[in-house]
């Protein structure tokens, strides 16, 4: 195991920079600032698409964190030109911080599938979460480069970038399996040249957030910018969810374990429930498939009866929600 991806000392982040793409909305971006503020005393660049959602979530921020500085950008990771500006305002803010960590985290997700999905669709999944990630690792890995100190460069795929493709999140789950992949060519390009950073992906499975509603609110905004103030959206607590805080503290968790993929399950003590999402059940089953060189699709027939089409969404976390929503 190279020093690379071994195990990391989080009090090595202390009075860093933690730098997070996708924060502004209170989901996975929100926790994991408020975690890298609050738990290991790093200052936060908070970046997000829209200057009204950045403007309320890091003035928010900043009055949690006290002497921790904060400094929110505006920054569509679908340019490169914006990710260089967000890279130059880093360097004039913080001239004498380094930057300790850098999460790739922006996202969207258009549920459908494939014979109905719209191709619009598929580029913006596509741009945002594959090029987003891209654009990000171009413009702020070189400045890890250039540091002898240790980093953290962690992309967001999914626990459906570790799976089989199923039944309606075709283009997602395409760019999350992509994402997963630049990861580790990413973590394979810096093993030798650059070993002091420290190559991430995060595959979580099921958190809190509000990200089926911000990637329509960002969709009807670039459509119709007229449209000017974007609301801050906030996370829906999705029943057995994981909240954005709890989910931080396993991300990190994890990085000090030395883990690359950060599979974030949900389970205890990260929630307060015993339905697990049964990760590396279903990744197995993955490998299993690849192994035989086979396909099992038995589960679109069982989908036909119970009504819910998807080989990925199933185990003690899905059954106990159909189990509550037949209750209801
Ligand atoms: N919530 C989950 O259960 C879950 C599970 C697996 C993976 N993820 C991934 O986690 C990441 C964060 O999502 P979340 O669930 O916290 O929802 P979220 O809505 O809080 O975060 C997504 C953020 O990305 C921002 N964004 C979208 N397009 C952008 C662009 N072009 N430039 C800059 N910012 C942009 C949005 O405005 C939003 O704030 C995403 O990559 C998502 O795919 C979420």
């Amino acid at each position: 195991m190279s020093k690379q991806q071994g195990v990391f000392d989080l009090a090595e982040l202390q009075d860093r920079v933690a730098v997070i793409t996708g924060a502004g909305n209170f989901g996975i971006g929100w926790g994991i600032a408020k975690h890298a503020a609050l738990q290991l005393g790093m200052h936060v660049v908070l970046i997000d698409l829209h200057q009204a959602t950045v403007e309320q979530a890091s003035q928010q921020l900043q009055a949690l964190v006290g002497d921790r500085r904060v400094l929110g950008l505006t920054c569509d990771v679908t340019q490169s030109a914006d990710l260089e500006a967000a890279a130059l305002a880093i360097d004039q803010h913080f001239p004498d911080t380094g930057i300790g960590a850098v999460f790739a985290n922006a996202g969207v997700i258009f549920n459908n599938t494939i014979l109905r999905s719209d191709i619009d669709d598929w580029q913006t999944t596509l741009n945002v979460n594959i090029l987003g990630v891209v654009r990000t690792m171009k413009a702020l890995v070189p400045k890890l480069q250039a540091q002898s100190q240790r980093s953290i460069f962690c992309s967001t795929a999914s626990v459906g970038g570790l799976v089989r493709g199923d039944g309606g999140a075709a283009a997602y789950q395409a760019s999350k399996h992509a994402v997963v992949a630049l990861s580790e060519s990413l973590s394979f390009e810096l093993a030798a040249k650059s070993p002091q950073i420290h190559v991430n992906v995060l595959c979580p499975c099921i958190v809190s957030s509000a990200l089926l509603q911000s990637s329509q609110t960002n969709k009807r905004l670039k459509s119709d910018p007229s449209a000017s103030a974007a609301p801050v959206t906030q996370p829906k607590d999705i029943p057995l969810g994981m909240t954005p805080d709890r989910h931080a503290e396993q991300v990190f968790d994890l990085i000090a374990a030395g883990k690359f993929y950060l599979v974030t399950d949900n389970i205890r003590p990260y929630v307060e429930h015993d339905f697990p999402f049964a990760a590396a059940q279903i990744i197995g089953e993955r490998f299993h498939n690849l192994s035989t060189l086979e396909l099992d699709n038995s589960d679109a027939f069982a989908a036909q009866q119970s009504a819910y089409p998807s080989s990925i969404l199933k185990g003690p976390m899905f059954a106990e929600l159909a189990r509550r929503a037949q209750e209801d």
